[in-house]
Protein backbone atom coordinates (compact mmCIF):
# COMPACT_ATOMS: atom_id res chain seq x y z
CA UNK A 1 0.00 0.00 0.00
CA UNK A 2 1.13 3.59 -0.77
CA UNK A 3 2.92 5.19 2.41
CA UNK A 4 0.46 8.09 1.97
CA UNK A 5 -2.87 5.93 2.58
CA UNK A 6 -3.64 6.11 6.02
CA UNK A 7 -3.29 2.68 7.91
CA UNK A 8 -6.64 3.11 9.96
CA UNK A 9 -8.25 3.62 6.24
CA UNK A 10 -10.21 0.31 6.34
CA UNK A 11 -9.89 -0.24 9.90
CA UNK A 12 -12.29 -3.02 11.51
CA UNK A 13 -14.01 -3.12 7.84
CA UNK A 14 -14.98 -6.82 6.42
CA UNK A 15 -14.11 -7.26 2.88
CA UNK A 16 -14.59 -10.46 1.04
CA UNK A 17 -12.57 -10.58 -2.41
CA UNK A 18 -13.97 -13.70 -4.72
CA UNK A 19 -10.85 -15.26 -6.72
CA UNK A 20 -8.93 -13.55 -4.26
CA UNK A 21 -6.61 -16.70 -4.02
CA UNK A 22 -3.87 -15.24 -6.49
CA UNK A 23 -3.69 -12.06 -8.48
CA UNK A 24 -5.00 -8.49 -9.11
CA UNK A 25 -7.58 -10.28 -6.66
CA UNK A 26 -5.22 -10.95 -3.80
CA UNK A 27 -3.45 -7.63 -4.34
CA UNK A 28 -6.40 -6.40 -3.71
CA UNK A 29 -7.33 -8.38 -0.43
CA UNK A 30 -3.43 -7.49 0.54
CA UNK A 31 -3.94 -3.69 0.06
CA UNK A 32 -7.41 -3.88 2.36
CA UNK A 33 -5.29 -6.01 4.89
CA UNK A 34 -2.37 -3.50 5.06
CA UNK A 35 -5.27 -0.54 5.86
CA UNK A 36 -6.67 -2.36 9.08
CA UNK A 37 -9.43 -4.54 7.14
CA UNK A 38 -10.44 -8.00 7.84
CA UNK A 39 -10.51 -10.07 4.61
CA UNK A 40 -12.19 -13.56 3.57
CA UNK A 41 -11.29 -14.80 0.35
CA UNK A 42 -13.14 -17.37 -1.91
CA UNK A 43 -11.46 -19.35 -4.96
CA UNK A 44 -11.67 -23.43 -6.09
CA UNK A 45 -8.09 -24.07 -4.83
CA UNK A 46 -7.92 -24.80 -1.46
CA UNK A 47 -4.01 -24.74 -1.12
CA UNK A 48 -3.78 -21.96 -2.85
CA UNK A 49 -6.18 -19.70 -0.86
CA UNK A 50 -4.43 -21.21 2.02
CA UNK A 51 -1.44 -19.39 1.07
CA UNK A 52 -2.96 -16.21 -0.11
CA UNK A 53 -4.32 -16.48 3.72
CA UNK A 54 -1.43 -16.24 5.22
CA UNK A 55 0.27 -13.42 3.29
CA UNK A 56 -2.84 -11.06 4.45
CA UNK A 57 -1.92 -12.44 7.76
CA UNK A 58 1.60 -11.12 7.39
CA UNK A 59 0.23 -7.98 6.07
CA UNK A 60 -1.90 -7.17 9.88
CA UNK A 61 -5.40 -8.57 9.33
CA UNK A 62 -7.53 -10.84 10.50
CA UNK A 63 -7.98 -13.42 7.59
CA UNK A 64 -10.24 -16.59 6.31
CA UNK A 65 -11.35 -18.35 3.50
CA UNK A 66 -13.65 -19.91 1.78
CA UNK A 67 -13.61 -22.64 -1.02
CA UNK A 68 -16.25 -21.95 -3.27
CA UNK A 69 -16.62 -21.90 -7.08
CA UNK A 70 -18.63 -19.13 -7.54
CA UNK A 71 -20.65 -20.58 -10.81
CA UNK A 72 -22.42 -22.64 -8.05
CA UNK A 73 -24.81 -19.69 -6.36
CA UNK A 74 -25.15 -22.33 -3.17
CA UNK A 75 -21.85 -22.86 -2.44
CA UNK A 76 -20.94 -18.85 -2.40
CA UNK A 77 -23.76 -18.17 -0.53
CA UNK A 78 -22.54 -20.66 2.11
CA UNK A 79 -18.74 -18.83 1.71
CA UNK A 80 -20.59 -15.34 2.63
CA UNK A 81 -22.46 -17.13 5.29
CA UNK A 82 -18.82 -18.31 6.92
CA UNK A 83 -17.46 -14.81 6.34
CA UNK A 84 -20.84 -13.23 8.19
CA UNK A 85 -20.70 -16.15 10.96
CA UNK A 86 -16.48 -15.28 11.68
CA UNK A 87 -16.59 -11.46 11.49
CA UNK A 88 -20.19 -10.07 10.86
CA UNK A 89 -22.12 -8.57 7.99
CA UNK A 90 -19.23 -7.98 5.44
CA UNK A 91 -18.88 -4.29 4.59
CA UNK A 92 -17.14 -4.53 0.72
CA UNK A 93 -17.35 -7.12 -1.88
CA UNK A 94 -14.83 -7.48 -4.91
CA UNK A 95 -16.03 -9.82 -7.13
CA UNK A 96 -12.64 -10.89 -8.85
CA UNK A 97 -13.14 -14.59 -10.15
CA UNK A 98 -12.26 -14.65 -13.82
CA UNK A 99 -11.28 -17.48 -16.40
CA UNK A 100 -9.36 -16.70 -19.55
CA UNK A 101 -8.19 -18.17 -22.41
CA UNK A 102 -6.96 -16.78 -25.52
CA UNK A 103 -8.85 -18.29 -28.74
CA UNK A 104 -10.06 -17.44 -31.87
CA UNK A 105 -14.04 -16.70 -31.75
CA UNK A 106 -14.43 -19.39 -34.87
CA UNK A 107 -12.53 -21.90 -32.14
CA UNK A 108 -14.42 -21.14 -29.39
CA UNK A 109 -17.15 -24.12 -27.99
CA UNK A 110 -20.34 -23.07 -26.75
CA UNK A 111 -18.98 -24.34 -23.33
CA UNK A 112 -15.93 -22.85 -23.66
CA UNK A 113 -17.65 -19.35 -24.18
CA UNK A 114 -20.29 -20.25 -21.57
CA UNK A 115 -17.01 -21.11 -19.17
CA UNK A 116 -16.26 -17.63 -19.12
CA UNK A 117 -19.60 -15.77 -19.14
CA UNK A 118 -20.46 -18.12 -16.22
CA UNK A 119 -17.76 -17.44 -14.08
CA UNK A 120 -16.92 -13.95 -14.71
CA UNK A 121 -20.33 -12.38 -15.33
CA UNK A 122 -23.11 -15.23 -13.81
CA UNK A 123 -20.38 -15.76 -10.68
CA UNK A 124 -20.19 -11.76 -10.21
CA UNK A 125 -24.07 -11.66 -10.04
CA UNK A 126 -24.21 -15.17 -7.24
CA UNK A 127 -21.56 -12.68 -5.20
CA UNK A 128 -23.26 -9.55 -5.04
CA UNK A 129 -26.75 -11.44 -5.02
CA UNK A 130 -25.82 -13.62 -1.80
CA UNK A 131 -23.96 -10.87 0.03
CA UNK A 132 -26.90 -8.21 -0.62
CA UNK A 133 -28.62 -8.58 2.82
CA UNK A 134 -25.48 -8.24 4.36
CA UNK A 135 -24.51 -5.22 2.52
CA UNK A 136 -27.71 -3.55 3.24
CA UNK A 137 -27.06 -3.58 7.10
CA UNK A 138 -23.55 -2.42 6.80
CA UNK A 139 -24.44 0.11 3.77
CA UNK A 140 -21.69 -1.25 2.66
CA UNK A 141 -19.97 -1.36 -1.36
CA UNK A 142 -19.37 -3.70 -4.25
CA UNK A 143 -16.03 -3.41 -6.79
CA UNK A 144 -16.34 -5.32 -9.51
CA UNK A 145 -12.91 -5.88 -11.48
CA UNK A 146 -13.45 -5.53 -14.97
CA UNK A 147 -11.48 -5.41 -17.81
CA UNK A 148 -10.46 -3.50 -21.13
CA UNK A 149 -12.26 -5.85 -23.34
CA UNK A 150 -15.30 -4.72 -22.17
CA UNK A 151 -14.66 -1.22 -23.91
CA UNK A 152 -12.30 -2.39 -26.35
CA UNK A 153 -12.13 -5.48 -28.52
CA UNK A 154 -9.02 -7.67 -27.91
CA UNK A 155 -8.35 -10.28 -30.34
CA UNK A 156 -9.03 -14.18 -29.58
CA UNK A 157 -10.97 -12.32 -26.25
CA UNK A 158 -14.32 -12.36 -27.79
CA UNK A 159 -16.05 -14.37 -24.68
CA UNK A 160 -14.04 -12.09 -22.05
CA UNK A 161 -15.02 -9.17 -23.60
CA UNK A 162 -19.04 -10.04 -23.38
CA UNK A 163 -18.30 -10.94 -20.10
CA UNK A 164 -16.64 -8.08 -18.88
CA UNK A 165 -19.12 -5.62 -20.55
CA UNK A 166 -21.99 -7.82 -19.04
CA UNK A 167 -19.96 -7.41 -15.76
CA UNK A 168 -20.07 -3.44 -16.41
CA UNK A 169 -23.59 -2.85 -17.11
CA UNK A 170 -24.71 -5.73 -14.12
CA UNK A 171 -22.10 -2.74 -12.09
CA UNK A 172 -24.51 0.39 -13.18
CA UNK A 173 -27.66 -1.73 -12.65
CA UNK A 174 -26.85 -2.32 -9.43
CA UNK A 175 -25.51 1.18 -8.67
CA UNK A 176 -29.10 2.35 -9.68
CA UNK A 177 -30.83 -0.49 -7.68
CA UNK A 178 -29.51 -0.97 -4.79
CA UNK A 179 -27.53 2.53 -4.10
CA UNK A 180 -31.14 3.89 -2.30
CA UNK A 181 -30.17 1.22 0.29
CA UNK A 182 -26.88 3.19 0.55
CA UNK A 183 -24.67 0.04 -1.36
CA UNK A 184 -22.35 1.53 -3.94
CA UNK A 185 -21.22 -0.77 -6.79
CA UNK A 186 -18.41 0.53 -9.47
CA UNK A 187 -15.93 -1.34 -11.02
CA UNK A 188 -12.11 -0.92 -11.68
CA UNK A 189 -10.55 -1.77 -14.77
CA UNK A 190 -6.92 -2.50 -14.49
CA UNK A 191 -4.49 -2.79 -17.67
CA UNK A 192 -1.33 -4.63 -17.87
CA UNK A 193 -0.08 -5.26 -14.05
CA UNK A 194 2.82 -7.28 -13.98
CA UNK A 195 3.54 -10.98 -12.55
CA UNK A 196 -0.53 -12.21 -13.39
CA UNK A 197 -2.02 -15.18 -14.72
CA UNK A 198 -4.07 -12.90 -16.61
CA UNK A 199 -1.23 -11.45 -18.27
CA UNK A 200 0.16 -14.52 -18.97
CA UNK A 201 -2.44 -15.98 -20.77
CA UNK A 202 -2.59 -12.54 -22.55
CA UNK A 203 1.27 -12.67 -23.46
CA UNK A 204 1.01 -15.81 -25.74
CA UNK A 205 -0.90 -13.24 -28.25
CA UNK A 206 1.83 -10.73 -27.61
CA UNK A 207 4.91 -9.87 -26.04
CA UNK A 208 5.46 -7.46 -23.46
CA UNK A 209 7.58 -5.16 -25.48
CA UNK A 210 4.30 -5.08 -28.21
CA UNK A 211 1.83 -4.73 -24.81
CA UNK A 212 4.19 -1.85 -22.99
CA UNK A 213 4.04 0.25 -26.90
CA UNK A 214 0.13 0.59 -26.23
CA UNK A 215 0.42 2.05 -22.82
CA UNK A 216 1.21 5.84 -23.01
CA UNK A 217 3.04 5.48 -19.51
CA UNK A 218 5.11 3.22 -21.21
CA UNK A 219 5.16 0.28 -18.40
CA UNK A 220 3.32 -1.91 -16.67
CA UNK A 221 1.22 -1.81 -13.70
CA UNK A 222 2.43 -3.08 -10.42
CA UNK A 223 -0.36 -5.18 -9.16
CA UNK A 224 0.26 -2.76 -5.51
CA UNK A 225 -1.31 0.04 -7.62
CA UNK A 226 -4.57 -1.38 -8.45
CA UNK A 227 -4.36 -2.76 -5.09
CA UNK A 228 -4.58 1.07 -3.58
CA UNK A 229 -7.19 2.12 -5.97
CA UNK A 230 -9.31 -0.85 -5.38
CA UNK A 231 -9.01 0.03 -1.68
CA UNK A 232 -9.86 4.06 -1.85
CA UNK A 233 -12.53 2.90 -3.76
CA UNK A 234 -13.78 0.57 -1.24
CA UNK A 235 -13.40 2.84 2.05
CA UNK A 236 -15.06 6.41 2.61
CA UNK A 237 -13.01 8.74 0.83
CA UNK A 238 -15.39 6.96 -2.37
CA UNK A 239 -18.45 7.90 -0.66
CA UNK A 240 -20.11 9.88 -3.00
CA UNK A 241 -18.90 7.00 -6.61
CA UNK A 242 -21.30 4.90 -7.32
CA UNK A 243 -21.62 3.41 -10.71
CA UNK A 244 -18.32 4.15 -11.73
CA UNK A 245 -15.68 2.59 -13.74
CA UNK A 246 -12.47 3.55 -12.76
CA UNK A 247 -10.14 2.74 -15.57
CA UNK A 248 -6.21 1.85 -13.91
CA UNK A 249 -4.34 1.33 -17.13
CA UNK A 250 -2.16 4.36 -17.57
CA UNK A 251 -3.89 5.26 -20.49
CA UNK A 252 -3.94 2.31 -22.51
CA UNK A 253 -7.45 2.79 -23.30
CA UNK A 254 -6.61 6.01 -25.01
CA UNK A 255 -4.14 3.63 -27.52
CA UNK A 256 -6.93 2.16 -29.87
CA UNK A 257 -7.70 -1.42 -30.16
CA UNK A 258 -4.98 -3.93 -30.17
CA UNK A 259 -5.74 -5.94 -32.68
C1 LIG B 1 -10.38 -22.94 -26.64
C2 LIG B 1 -10.82 -23.65 -24.50
C3 LIG B 1 -9.52 -23.28 -24.08
C4 LIG B 1 -8.65 -22.71 -25.05
C5 LIG B 1 -10.59 -24.08 -22.37
N1 LIG B 1 -11.43 -24.14 -23.41
N2 LIG B 1 -9.40 -23.56 -22.75
N3 LIG B 1 -11.24 -23.48 -25.76
N4 LIG B 1 -9.11 -22.56 -26.31
N5 LIG B 1 -7.41 -22.34 -24.73
C6 LIG B 1 -12.77 -24.71 -23.41
C7 LIG B 1 -12.72 -26.18 -23.15
O1 LIG B 1 -12.37 -26.90 -24.32
C8 LIG B 1 -14.16 -26.48 -22.71
O2 LIG B 1 -15.04 -26.57 -23.80
C9 LIG B 1 -14.51 -25.21 -21.96
O3 LIG B 1 -13.57 -24.19 -22.37
C10 LIG B 1 -14.42 -25.37 -20.48
O4 LIG B 1 -13.10 -25.81 -20.17
P1 LIG B 1 -12.78 -26.61 -18.81
O5 LIG B 1 -11.31 -26.66 -18.68
O6 LIG B 1 -13.56 -27.85 -18.76
O7 LIG B 1 -13.44 -25.64 -17.75
P2 LIG B 1 -12.96 -25.17 -16.38
O8 LIG B 1 -12.09 -26.18 -15.70
O9 LIG B 1 -14.16 -24.73 -15.67
O10 LIG B 1 -12.01 -23.92 -16.71
C11 LIG B 1 -12.52 -22.66 -16.98
C12 LIG B 1 -11.53 -21.86 -17.87
C13 LIG B 1 -10.11 -21.97 -17.33
C14 LIG B 1 -12.00 -20.44 -17.95
C15 LIG B 1 -11.58 -22.50 -19.26
O11 LIG B 1 -9.22 -21.30 -18.18
C16 LIG B 1 -10.01 -21.47 -15.94
O12 LIG B 1 -10.42 -22.13 -15.00
N6 LIG B 1 -9.43 -20.31 -15.70
C17 LIG B 1 -9.32 -19.75 -14.34
C18 LIG B 1 -8.02 -19.07 -14.16
C19 LIG B 1 -7.88 -17.90 -15.11
O13 LIG B 1 -8.33 -17.95 -16.24
N7 LIG B 1 -7.18 -16.87 -14.67
C20 LIG B 1 -6.95 -15.71 -15.49
C21 LIG B 1 -8.01 -14.75 -15.25
S1 LIG B 1 -7.40 -13.19 -15.75
P3 LIG B 1 -15.48 -28.01 -24.46
O14 LIG B 1 -16.39 -27.61 -25.57
O15 LIG B 1 -14.22 -28.64 -24.91
O16 LIG B 1 -16.17 -28.76 -23.37
C22 LIG B 1 -8.59 -12.41 -16.51
C23 LIG B 1 -8.32 -10.97 -16.82
C24 LIG B 1 -7.35 -10.74 -17.90
O17 LIG B 1 -9.61 -12.92 -16.77
C25 LIG B 1 -7.49 -9.31 -18.41
C26 LIG B 1 -6.17 -8.68 -18.75
C27 LIG B 1 -6.29 -7.28 -19.38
Amino acid sequence: MHGLVSRDLLRDRTVFVSGGGSGVNLAIAKACASVGANLVICGRTEEKLKAATKELEGCGAQAAYAVADVRDASAVAAALATAADRFGPIDALVCGAAGNFLAPAERISSNGFRAVMDIDLLGSFHCAHAAFEQLRQTRGTILFVSGGQSQMPFLHQVHVAAAKAGVDQLMRSLALEWGPYGIRSNSIVPGPVNGTEGMRRLAENMTKEVWTEMVPLGRFAEPEEIGTMAAVLISPLAAYVNGAQVVVDGGMAMSGSSG
